[in-house]
């Protein structure tokens, strides 16, 4: 049997490799992975580890959601495992207001190389207390070495397009505890190995078809979905006898890390748009955390991505929690459903993916 490829042979083949990955960015994606390990561990304890459930104030985050005791957890096992990684200088998360700064962050390091990390510990947190997938989801930026490194300059400098991705991935706790993660040149998966605790490469460059037959959206919002989806949608349920004469599935498991898991598997497109409960609200994801990170991945594996008329990683972050309307998946279905927004005439024209 030849020899299984692990996830620290890849970084050190790319250090060798390529011209922008450093050593910097190979200790922090395998101190994310080694944070990935240990919520794992948890998640497959469930009950058995107390993970279960709200946490006992039943505390909110910035949100306003409830924080489960694994969003809490999670964030917690997140800023020990940067610890690790020296080269982080500050971390964002879903779970915290404002940004933590590294204990290890020196004010006065001014040539070292630096990096920013911005985290959703536990993606899909309905879904902890009924034993199903759920995730952690990573985006890491670079932060210009000069940067003075008091509070409100490291906060500003977070609000960077996702066009400038360092790395971007996700940790999927499903059957198989798995690291999917792109730092610019494809995307590559890995599978935990439990007994050995060892990131093994199963799944080399993956790539999402063109096509597809598959969707995901939450259609128990359709009431309230601006014109552009609703139309798409329908054509999309009419099946063989509606103008896209084929039928479509769907699927929609509420943990964005598992739905773009299977989208890069096996193609798809998942959205979730703005709605017109909320016209200031452009969205239900948040843009630095959750929408960019997958949108590096699914353009890295050939996908396209856009909040409805603008590709994604362009959008130009204003807050650090702010939130975005989200068409990702394969190319030919998310070019569709963005040409129904751009084609809205001026009277139906609302606030979705403009903001
Ligand atoms: P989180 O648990 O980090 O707050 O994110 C949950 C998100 C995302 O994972 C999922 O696609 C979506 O919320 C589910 O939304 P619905 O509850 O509307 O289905
Ligand atoms: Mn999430
Ligand atoms: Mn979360």
């Amino acid at each position: 049997m030849s020899r299984l490829v692990l996830l620290d042979d890849l970084l050190c083949d790319l250090l060798q490799r390529s011209g922008t990955f450093t050593d910097s960015v190979r200790q922090i994606v395998h101190a994310l992975a080694k944070a990935g390990e240990q919520i794992s561990q948890k998640v497959h304890q469930g009950a058995l580890a107390n993970i279960l459930g709200n946490t006992q104030q039943e505390q909110e985050n910035v949100q306003g959601e409830i924080q489960k005791k694994l969003d809490l957890l999670a964030n917690d096992i997140l800023i020990e495992a940067c610890q690790h990684a020296p080269a982080i200088v500050a971390l964002a998360s879903e779970e915290m207001e404002t940004i933590h700064i590294m204990e290890h962050a020196d004010p006065l390091e001014k040539a070292a190389e630096k990096y920013l990390l911005l985290v959703d510990p536990l993606d899909g947190s309905s879904n902890i207390d009924v034993n199903v997938s759920i995730g952690t989801i990573f985006s890491v930026l670079r932060l210009s070495s000069d940067t003075p490194m008091d509070r409100n300059t490291l906060s500003a400098a977070f609000l960077q397009p996702g066009t400038q991705q360092v790395a971007a991935g996700y940790i999927l706790y499903g059957p198989q505890t798995m690291l999917v993660l792109s730092v610019g040149c494809g995307v590559d998966g890995f599978t935990l190995d439990p007994i050995q605790n060892a990131w093994v490469h199963t799944h080399p460059n993956l790539r999402i078809p063109e096509s597809t037959q598959e969707f995901a959206i939450n259609t128990s919002n359709e009431r309230h979905w601006y014109a552009p989806v609703q139309r798409y949608i329908a054509e999309l349920k009419a099946g063989k006898s509606g103008p896209r004469q084929s039928d479509f599935n769907m699927r929609w498991i509420a943990s964005m890390v598992a739905d773009i898991h299977r989208i890069l598997m096996r193609g798809g497109i998942f959205m979730y748009p703005a709605d017109l409960r909320n016209p200031s609200r452009p969205g239900r994801l948040r843009l630095m955390y959750e929408a960019s990170p997958m949108a590096f991945l699914i353009e890295q594996a050939g996908g396209a991505a856009t909040d409805g008329r603008k590709r994604l990683l362009e959008k130009v972050p204003t807050a650090l929690h702010e939130r975005i309307a989200v068409f990702v998946g394969s190319k030919n279905e998310v070019e569709r459903v963005t040409r129904y927004h751009t084609e809205t005439t001026e009277t139906t024209e609302t606030s979705e993916g403009t903001n």
